[in-house]
This record gives structure tokens, sequence and C-alpha cells, in this order.
């Protein structure tokens, strides 16, 4: 340690660390219900999630009081006081209404994108900003998570990628933990078809075009996204969101079921695309099971797969009893 008063032999780079402009005002932790956070500049926020400033927050709001309803549902405890993960932060649009209940330090944000990370951290000082790999695992402890969060994440993400960070949340959410993703579904195929009829007619702007080429063979990816395949369209996103892993991904609700189910998640509900927002919301539970119970599951999805796949005819050959197990598991609640 140096006295104030004594020279300092210093080297160059202490000389530029000492020249840094001194902060007139230190940052404080955020406190979003004292002042409103700064506001990426509008471009960015309509990179990221397709709409600015109200119609940004009115789907982050929908969304995060969905997410409450789910956790009442349950009888879980609620944001307050749970430790949350928003996986794909972005700007931090979740996180920020995450904030008028999760305490900043309770509240973990995490992108691959370090120029998010980055922003999140200067416009929300004092909340855990993470940047990480796309694909898991994260340096977090297991079910260091009382609840985790995923909006328009998976909805980009390849059926690897999906999968792996299925396993990850799964580690990462303490039993009895809630994991709130969305997803988009048929919808978009709909869409790529309208896309592809307006570009042939010639009447296509570059979103249009864009859109259209996602999928060029519609009909053989709905047959697939029927069989409850995640489908992906490889277009990558920008910067280090790369086609390996990123694009546009469809998966039906069994899907989803399935790829959680065999990380460890049960489907507690789905609200389907528009109910409360444009994308559909699964709301998934970790639960306590004994290994024997959890592999009668594995298996019981595993048929229930195998029998949604090969149509009416094998349906027809499975025992009664065996389809009466089939629709049972075939059913979870809707809030
Ligand atoms: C469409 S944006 C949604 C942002 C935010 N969830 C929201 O709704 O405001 C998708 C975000 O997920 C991030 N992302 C994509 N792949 C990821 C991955 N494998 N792991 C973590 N974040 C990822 C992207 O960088 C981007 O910020």
């Amino acid at each position: 340690m140096f006295g104030q008063g004594e020279r300092v032999v210093t080297s160059a780079l202490v000389s530029r660390l000492a020249s840094g402009v001194p902060l007139t005002v230190p940052p404080g932790v955020v406190d979003v219900a004292l002042a409103a956070p700064p506001n990426p500049p509008e471009q960015v926020q309509v990179q990221f999630v397709g709409q600015s400033f109200e119609r940004a927050y009115a789907e982050a709001e929908a969304f995060v009081t969905a997410v409450g309803e789910a956790l009442r549902a349950l009888g879980h405890p609620g944001l307050a006081g749970s430790r949350v993960l928003d996986l794909g932060s972005g700007w931090g649009r979740i996180s920020r209404v995450l904030l008028t209940e999760v305490s900043p330090t309770a509240l973990f944000a995490a992108d691959v994108d370090p120029e998010m990370t980055a922003l999140v951290n200067v416009s929300l000082p004092g909340i855990n900003a993470l940047t990480v790999a796309p694909v898991p695992p994260t340096v977090l402890a297991d079910g260091s998570m009382d609840v985790a969060v995923a909006f328009s994440v998976f909805s980009h993400l390849s059926g690897p990628a999906h999968a792996a960070w299925a396993r990850e949340l799964a580690r990462l959410v303490r039993p009895g933990g809630v994991v709130v993703i969305t997803v988009i579904g048929e919808e978009f195929l709909d869409l790529v078809e309208g896309s592809q009829a307006a570009v042939a007619g010639g009447d296509s702007d570059g979103f249009t075009a864009s859109v259209a080429a996602v999928f060029p063979d519609v009909a053989a990816v709905r047959a697939r996204f029927r069989a409850d395949e995640v489908q992906f369209g490889a277009t990558g996103g920008g910067g280090v969101r790369t086609r390996d892993y990123y694009g546009w991904a469809v998966a039906s609700r069994r899907a989803v079921e399935r790829i959680w189910g065999d990380a460890g998640l049960d489907l507690f509900c789905w609200r389907p695309t528009g109910e409360p927002i444009s994308q559909a919301l699964a709301v998934l539970v970790r639960t306590e099971r004994r290994p024997v119970a959890q592999a009668g599951r594995r298996a019981r999805r595993s048929l229930r797969h195998a029998v949604g796949r090969s149509g009416d005819r094998l349906r027809a050959r499975v025992p009664r009893p065996v389809r009466a197990v089939v629709r049972r598991v075939r059913r979870p609640r809707q809030l």
C-alpha cells in the first residue's frame, strides 16, 4: 500500500488506468420502482424483439403476468423472493418487468451476445448479467434457480440446442422449480407459405422474402412438425447468433412435452399462441422423482410419440389399456 503523499513509480498500465474519467455519480443498484432504467436505441429494441417501447413492454408485461399466474396455480411462492434466470435476455426487456418483483441480486440475465449483456450491465446495474455459450453448460450451480424464463428463445434454437438447454435448465432449477418458455407453432409455417406466395406474385418486401426462404419445402416441414419433431430453418441471426444453432424453429406441444420430459420436467400447462402472447407458452415443473418412476414416464412418452407418429392403423392395433395411458399423459393441465 502507498500513502497518498508518496511518489509512485508507475507502469504504462497503471498510468492508463489512472487516466480514466472519474464517475461523477457512481451507478447505484437499479430500482425500477424509483425510476425507469434507460432504454437502448429503438433500432436495437426492434432488432431483438420486433417492436419497441410501449408495444415491446406490453408483451413483456403480459408474459411476466402469465408467469405469475402459473406460479400461483402451482402453489409456488412466486417471483418475489425467488432466484430467477432470464435466459436469452437480449437488451433486458423481460428482466425490466421481472424487476418489479424480483430483487436485482436474485435476477440472472444470460445471453450469448456480449454486447447485450454489456447493455444490461449498464442499464440495469446490480443484476447478474452473464454471457453464455450457445450450447450449455453455464457456470451456474445445480438447483440454484427457483424459476427460469425464456421468451422467444426456443423459437430460434435448433433441435439439438433446444434439447441441450432443456437439460441445462432442468439442472439449474431446484426440485419444484419452474421453467416458462415460449415456442412458435404451425402458424409460422402458414406465414412462410403466404410469404412464398407473395414472392412468387412479385409482391414482397425484404422481410417477406427472408421469411419465404426459411423453409423451402413447407409441406415436408409441416409433416415433420405434425409428427412432433422440432423443425429448424438455419438462417442465423447476425453476430454471435450463427446458423449452426440459430434461426427459426417450430415445435408442437407434444414435442415440447417429450423433450422437456426427457430432461426431467413435466409440462404443467400450455397456453396456445395468442393466449395471451404472440407465442405459445409452456410452463414446466421440475419434479423430484425416483429413478424407476422416471424411467416409466420416459417409456410412456416414447410409446406415445411412436403411436402419435405411426398413424391411425397402428393406433388401432395398440391395446385399449395402453391407449388409455397414452391419452392420460397426453393431456397436461390448461390454466
Ligand atoms: C428474440 S430475442 C428475445 C430477447 C428477450 N428474451 C426478449 O423477449 O426481450 C432472442 C435472444 O436470445 C439470445 N440467444 C440466442 N441463442 C441463445 C443461446 N443459445 N443461449 C442464450 N441466449 C441465446 C439472443 O442473443 C437474443 O438476445
